[in-house]
């Protein structure tokens, strides 16, 4: 791999002091849900108006490093048209890209889920490349419940992750990993935080067998948490020992960074969440920077005051830069 010091320069710059991404790449399908909540058209102009609010909010400079894009987002244009990827660039966010076809079910236990995505992969970083991405993401979920997850489908799911990230990397992207251990489910915290390490262990084992470069690629992990229908409740110094306890266990030193996903957490959960953890693991000197990577805890309060209205357009960037402000602010462990 010729661009090494490219993807580490991305990386770095991915995990600046002070900063986080944006996850913007809903697709087409899963933003439309959004909007149904609030009857907002589904059309691709509501989806390109969306977008054009949040990456033309005043000051999300300042928190956020990197917005990651859809297909259809990333060759969509503001009113000005300037292409997304160059309005972004523009004021020093770097454009990424989703490009995991999303999930289906996975044959070998037909209650879990594998990610599709790897054909044609490398024609498709090209043109993203092109475009303007310097980075990626890959979603692969796993599941918590009676029996699950499978060691088969971790397996299957570390594996495709693996060739993702070698492919990325050689086409100058920086890969982001992101095996999102799912919040949904009766769980105890105690085993959200196995499976996430048991998780994590065959990511990397199948990472470092494929030969990715550890220091050019970046994770995007689910805190440890108690399931959603659990009815348990888990305090944020709780939540922080188990995530960072797991990611001890089953994250090389040598990756840089982690970001976090919010997984159905509310905002202020989200938040207050993530900066305990990053207070505890500057404590304990961890190896690896710990960040935001949110879409919902960042965007849902937003959409909620714009609700497709143009009048309520200024009102809900406000929302949304106080959200990137906050978030910014948890990142470095400083969120009051
Ligand atoms: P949430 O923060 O809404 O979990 O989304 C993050 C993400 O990128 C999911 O793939």
């Amino acid at each position: 791999m010729k661009t090494l010091q490219s993807l580490e320069k991305t990386v770095h710059a991915l995990i600046a002091e002070g900063k986080g991404i944006l996850a913007a790449d809903e697709s087409a399908g899963t933003c439309d849900k959004r909007f149904d909540a609030y009857g907002i058209p589904k059309t691709p102009e509501m989806r390109r108006k969306w977008r054009q609010l949040l990456f033309s909010t005043s000051g999300i400079q300042n928190g956020l490093s990197g917005v990651i894009l859809y297909d259809e987002t990333i060759k969509q244009k503001a009113d000005d048209g300037t292409p997304f990827p160059k309005l972004l660039q523009g004021r020093g966010i770097i454009p990424g890209i989703k490009v995991d076809g999303g999930t289906v079910p996975w044959e070998g236990s037909l209650s879990e889920k594998i990610t599709n995505g790897l054909d044609g992969l490398l024609g498709r970083l090209a043109e993203y490349h092109t475009l303007g991405a310097r980075f990626a993401k890959w979603r692969a979920v796993i599941t918590i419940g009676e029996g699950l997850p499978t060691e088969g489908c971790i397996r299957e799911n570390a594996i495709r992750l693996a060739m993702y990230a070698r492919a990325c990397q050689v086409a100058d992207i920086v890969p982001i990993l992101e095996p999102e251990v799912l919040l949904d489910g009766t769980h105890t915290l105690a085993r959200s935080k196995e499976v996430l390490t048991q998780t994590l262990e065959i990511v990397f084992e199948e990472v470092q067998k494929y030969g990715a470069h550890l220091e050019g690629l970046l994770l995007k992990s689910s805190m440890a948490l108690p399931g959603k229908e659990s009815g348990l409740t888990a305090s944020p110094e709780e939540v922080a020992t188990a995530t960072l306890d797991a990611f001890t266990a089953s994250v090389p030193a040598s990756v840089p960074g982690i970001v976090f996903l919010s997984g159905g957490q509310t905002p202020e959960e989200a938040t207050i969440r993530l900066n305990t953890i990053v207070q505890m693991a500057k404590a304990q000197k961890a190896p690896w920077v710990t960040t935001f990577s949110y879409s919902r805890a960042l965007q849902a309060p937003v959409l909620e005051y714009w609700k497709g209205q143009e009048a309520n357009a200024s009102g809900a960037q406000a929302i949304f830069e106080k959200r990137v402000k906050e978030s910014s602010l948890a990142s470095k462990g400083e969120f009051k």
